[in-house]
């Protein structure tokens, strides 16, 4: 019996979502202290598959399946997340100043759409405060951590810039990658960075590709970005030798939903994230594949529930994937279960390994 689908869940969909993830992370950060505990949850939902594990940017992945930034803001998740089986993990979004987020409610749950709106507003408890704690918290599989400016429509242009470095430069001590988050749609300011200009002003004050020691850096996208636009971005990152990106953030479109059109409108504003998005964020995949010509890391997020999810984003270009309404939906089994289907997959196709997987669907690709 799948015990969070048939006793958890309903549970914590009884609550609202935003009281249900607190109790979540506290419930997980007291079970996390108790070794027994630990070691259940390792036995219960760790699977280890040799036709997985992948080394990229010199660090070892022992399954391709990550925690996507935004459920562990704070970094206080870290040896659970490892136990239940995540090739790594993304801390963040963290920003140079604390900040509690935008008034509650602020998550929503659109069942019928296996989807959630969220406009949490970049809460957490600021990046110094989260990098000390992350020094203390040593884990053995890679740890990414996500940076966002500030919420505060007062942060704007020099400070801005000044702002994502105090972060950054902390995040330098401890990151094994950078993720730069420049596709928030949750703040009053809007998405300051994907406006071409304001990125290459970013990505050159941030001193991006010049240091070749520094832990690589990955550029967070935006689903909804048209062609074009897209096109402009990588230009500018590209010309700046990013060492790849992460697509993609949440919609603040309501694109074909089965929930009802007021109780979508009640909702109002937000990022849409899960299965609402999974096709359109393979899509912006597939473009940065062609684009970049498939010479960068692309961690692929966006919609993945199932294995048969997690393939199509590999067979669109992506090295690596990262899930979180998948995980609110199905539970923490979902990381073993999608780590099982494309083992599986790998071993049915006559591979030894998720690299000749890649290279059989890439090849596929049109250019
Ligand atoms: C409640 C919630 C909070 C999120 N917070 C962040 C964040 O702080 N930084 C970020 O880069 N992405 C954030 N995301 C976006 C996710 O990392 C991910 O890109 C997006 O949800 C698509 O993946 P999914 O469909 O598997 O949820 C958040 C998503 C949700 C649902």
């Amino acid at each position: 019996m799948n015990c969070y689908k048939h006793l958890i869940r309903p549970l914590l969909f009884k609550m609202e979502a935003d009281k249900a993830h607190d109790l979540t992370v506290k419930a997980i950060s007291n079970l996390i202290k108790l070794p027994w505990a630990a070691d259940i949850t390792g036995a219960l939902y760790r699977s280890d598959h040799s036709q997985l594990h992948q080394k990229i940017w010199g660090l070892n992945f022992d399954n391709p399946v990550g925690l996507a930034a935004g459920f562990d803001k704070n970094g206080t998740l870290l040896p659970f997340m490892e136990k239940i089986g995540f090739g790594f993990i993304e801390v963040g979004s963290i920003t140079a100043d604390a900040n509690s987020g935008n008034p509650l409610p602020r998550s929503f749950r659109l069942p019928d759409d296996k989807s959630l709106i969220n406009r949490l507003g970049l809460n957490n408890d600021g990046a110094k405060t989260i990098i000390k704690r992350l020094k203390k918290s040593p884990i053995s599989i890679p740890m990414g951590v996500n940076i966002a400016k500030t919420h505060d429509p007062n942060i704007m242009g020099q400070k801005a810039l000044d702002d994502y470095k105090f972060s950054y430069d902390l995040a330098l001590k401890v990151a094994d990658y950078i993720t730069l988050n420049v596709s928030c749609p949750n703040t009053t300011e809007g998405k300051t960075f994907e406006d071409v200009e304001a990125l290459n002003q970013l990505l050159g004050h941030l001193e991006i590709g010049k240091d070749a020691s520094s832990p690589p850096v990955l550029i967070k996208l935006s689903v909804d970005l048209t062609p074009v636009h897209l096109h402009e971005i990588l230009d500018v990152c590209e010309s700046f030798a990013v060492n790849g990106y992460v697509a993609t953030n949440t919609s603040s479109k309501r694109i074909g939903l089965k929930t009802a059109p007021d109780t979508v409108e009640r909702i109002g504003a937000g990022g849409l994230s899960g299965a609402a998005i999974k096709d359109q964020s393979t899509k912006i995949i597939e473009q940065i594949y062609q684009h970049t010509k498939g010479e960068k890391t692309i961690i692929g997020v966006g919609g993945i529930f199932t294995a048969e999810d997690a393939l199509d984003k590999i067979r669109a270009g992506a090295d690596l994937l990262q899930i979180y309404t998948g995980m609110i939906y199905e539970g923490p089994g979902i990381v073993k279960s999608i780590n099982e289907g494309i083992a599986e997959y790998v071993r049915e196709n006559g591979f030894d390994h998720i690299y000749q997987l890649r290279k059989k669907f890439k090849e596929k690709v049109p250019g």
